[in-house]
Parts: structure tokens; sequence; C-alpha cells
């Protein structure tokens, strides 16, 4: 009998087995649309990436980050008085620094804790201390997502100089967000370059459409849950290696390599092993993801400035040997560690980085399912058994 009700859950007729109107099964949701978006669009064919109109080459060219947290929010360009409160906004004390009690809650975390747990956990806590915590309209939630990512890069420069048994380094109102993070990070005021490159990264990681962590978020909010819970949901997806996490595993893996002239011989290797190779593949680009271009001129840049290309050498082996043998271009994370590693960044600090600028597309997902919200509840293809018999726990 068992059997039998198994069967029917077989690949031919899974379909039947829910009793909604199902589409056929996309692994992955690969292709699936979830929802219209006026936020951001990929042309996966051509590999074009546009936030709310605007081709992010162009934005690299000529914006900052903090504009384009403007127009991922307000879904226009600011004005330049729009643009100046808004500066003013990101940049004050008030909403850069972190309650006390949550420096001291840090403080308690073992040293061995990772960036990414105590981000999560941070943002999860910054709820706590937020004024507008329990008010979810508009106006509420766009404050607070213009504080969580004020606050982002100072909890996470807190937890890099505190697991370092250093004291944090205040923010400074006179630095943008990109240079003001390097500052705290390191207690020095950042090169002009190596600013410029920061706020590009920043610009480039912003938003993408409906990626893991992104829908992570747009699901949670649409429970009609608040932005930081959403947030926390989306650092959460983000952590992982098939994400965010793609990063730091590029690093290690030239961290491995070391040596530019043992590159060709070590990725011929691990693609005979069938290993993953992290930084290549995309589930919507077809071509090379239009931001690797961007990260890997300043990647070089700054390896230029600080006499040290060789991360850059052995990556752009590892593209040419990959492209040949698999056919599979570079991501947005192949070439961005090698930059972070030029500024002096620690590996396991690459995929917070990313979240202190995808702060900016989770809070604007967040902004636009509230503004248009429907529950997210899909259908499971079941493949299980039904109709069994129980058997009571004294004849098992
Ligand atoms: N290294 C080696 N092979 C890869 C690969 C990679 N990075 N990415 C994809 N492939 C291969 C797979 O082995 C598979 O080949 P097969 O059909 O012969 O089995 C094929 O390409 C499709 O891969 P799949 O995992 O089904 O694609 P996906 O759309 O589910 O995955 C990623 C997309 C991003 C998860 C995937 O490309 C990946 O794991 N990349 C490495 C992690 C990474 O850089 N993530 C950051 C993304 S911005």
């Amino acid at each position: 009998m068992v059997e039998e009700v198994v069967s029917t859950a077989t690949k031919e007729n899974r379909t039947t087995m829910t009793d909604a109107a199902v589409n056929p099964l996309k692994a992955g949701l690969e292709d699936v649309v979830v929802s219209p978006s006026e936020i951001c669009y990929i042309d996966g064919h051509k590999g074009r990436l546009i936030y709310r109109g605007y081709d992010v080459d162009d934005l690299v060219a000529q914006s900052t980050f903090e504009e384009v947290t403007f127009l991922l929010w307000q879904g226009r360009l600011p004005s330049r008085k729009e643009l100046d409160a808004h500066l003013k906004a990101l940049a004050s004390t008030a909403n850069r620094k972190l309650p006390p009690k949550l420096i001291a809650m840090l403080k308690m975390l073992p040293k061995k804790t990772t960036p990414m747990e105590v981000l999560r956990t941070g943002v999860s806590a910054l709820s706590a201390f937020d004024p507008d915590a329990a008010d979810n309209g508009r106006e509420a939630t766009l404050r607070k997502s213009l504080r969580l990512t004020a606050q982002l890069p100072t909890l996470v420069a807190a937890w890099e100089r505190i697991r370092r048994g250093k004291a944090p380094v205040a923010p400074n109102p006179r630095l943008n967000l990109a240079g003001n993070f390097l500052y705290m990070m390191s207690g020095k005021k950042p090169t002009p370059l190596a600013t410029k490159t920061f706020d590009i990264a920043l610009i480039l990681h912003a938003d993408h459409e409906f990626n893991a962590s992104t829908f992570a978020a747009r699901v949670t909010a649409a429970t009609l849950s608040d932005v930081h819970s959403a947030v926390v949901a989306g650092i959460s997806a983000l952590k992982g290696p098939l994400h965010g996490g793609a990063n730091e595993q590029v690093m290690l893996m030239v961290e491995k390599i070391k040596d530019p002239a043992k590159a060709d011989a070590w990725i011929h290797k691990a693609l005979a092993d069938k290993a993953r190779i992290m930084g290549f593949g995309h589930r919507v680009y077809r071509v090379e993801d239009p931001r690797a271009k961007h990260l890997k001129r300043l990647a070089l840049e700054l390896g230029q400035q600080v006499g040290d290309t060789s991360k850059v050498q052995i990556l752009d082996t590892v593209v040419r040997v990959v492209g040949a043998e698999k056919h599979i271009f570079p991501n947005v994370d192949l070439y961005s560690g090698a930059a972070y590693a030029a500024m002096g960044i620690s590996t396991d600090q690459f995929t917070p980085i990313f979240a202190m600028s995808r702060i900016a597309g989770w809070t604007a997902h967040v902004l636009e399912q509230h503004g248009n919200n429907r529950l997210i509840r899909p259908r499971s293809d079941y493949t299980g058994a039904i109709d069994l018999k129980y058997v009571p726990l004294s004849e098992r």
C-alpha cells in the first residue's frame, strides 16, 4: 500500500499532487517571476544592470553610494537640496553611532565570532534601540532604513577593532560613508583612491533584483514584519558561500595559489577534480557580470598603489582557464576581494562589506513590498507518501 502511494508522487505526475494550479517545477525557482518591481533590472544576455532606469556603469562614473541609496528608496535622483539633506543625515553622528549598550554587548561575544555572525546579531539587537521600532509605516521605515545604512559600517568596524583588542573608532561626520568606514577600521584617514574604490564597490553591490538575500528580505517583509527583521533575513541568506560568502572563498583560493606562475596548473587541477570555482557563474547572467570589469580595474589600480598586483594576476589566469574549459564568466565576487585585500581588509570582512551596500537594496525592496503587499506563500512539490496508516507506538 505504502509503495503504491509513494509511486503516485513520481516525476511524471508530481504536478497533480498539489491541489492548486501548479507551474512545472523549476529547481531553485530559476527564471520564475515572483512579483513586479520598479527597483532593478538585469539583462542577463547583454550583461546590463539597471537601478531605477539608470545603467550601473553611468552610476559608477558619475554618482556616489549615498546618492544611489536615495535613488533606490525614492525612485528618482535627488535635487541638490535633497541630496545635501540626505548626505547630512547619512553622515550625522546621531545616525552613525551605536548605542553604548550594543558596544558592551559586542565586547561580551567570543573573539572568534565571525563578522557575519556579529552583523546578524548586531542588526537584530539594533531594533531594540530604534526609536521607530514599533512603527511600520513608510516614513518610519525610511528613517529606519537610513539609520541602518548609517549604522552598519560602524558595527562592522567596531567588531574589527574589538576582536583585535582595540577601542572602536568614533565615526567622523566629515567623511563620506566609504571613507568613514575605512577610517573606523584602521583609525587612519584612507587615500582618495581607496575611498573612491570603496564607494564604487558599494554602488556596484547596492541592489541586484530578486537575488536570494533580497528574496529572503521580501518574504519576511510580506508577512508585514519590520525592516530590521527583513534585513536580518537578508544577512542570513547572504552569509552562504553560494551568495555573498563567495568573495571570501575567492580570496582563500588566491591565498592557496599564492604564486601567479602556479595559477594555471592549480586551476586545471581544481577543474579536473570537479571543484566549483567561486566567483564564477551566475543564475541570470549568460555573459560577464557587468560589475566584474569595474572591480578588476580598481583591484589592479589599488594593487599598483600598494606594490602588489599578484592577486589580480592570479585571478586573470583563473579567468582565462575557467573561461576556456567551462565557458563560464566571472561574477561580482571574483575581483572585489582583491580590491579589499589591497586596502588591508581581512578576508572574513568581505561579506559584511557586501551587506553594508546591499542594505540599500534590501530596504528599498521592503518599502516596495509593504507598498503593495501580498503574503508570499508558494507551494511545495510534494513527493512524500500520503494515506499511511498510523501504527501505534506499542505495535512498531
Ligand atoms: N564552477 C564550476 N562549475 C560551475 C560554476 C562554478 N562556479 N558555476 C556553475 N557551474 C556549472 C555547474 O557545475 C553546472 O554544470 P553541469 O550542468 O555540467 O552540472 C552548470 O554550470 C550549472 O550550474 P548550477 O549550479 O546549476 O547553476 P546555478 O544557476 O544554480 O548556480 C551559482 C549559480 C552562482 C550558485 C553558481 O554559478 C555557483 O555556485 N557559483 C560559485 C559561487 C559564486 O560565485 N556565487 C556568487 C554569485 S554572484
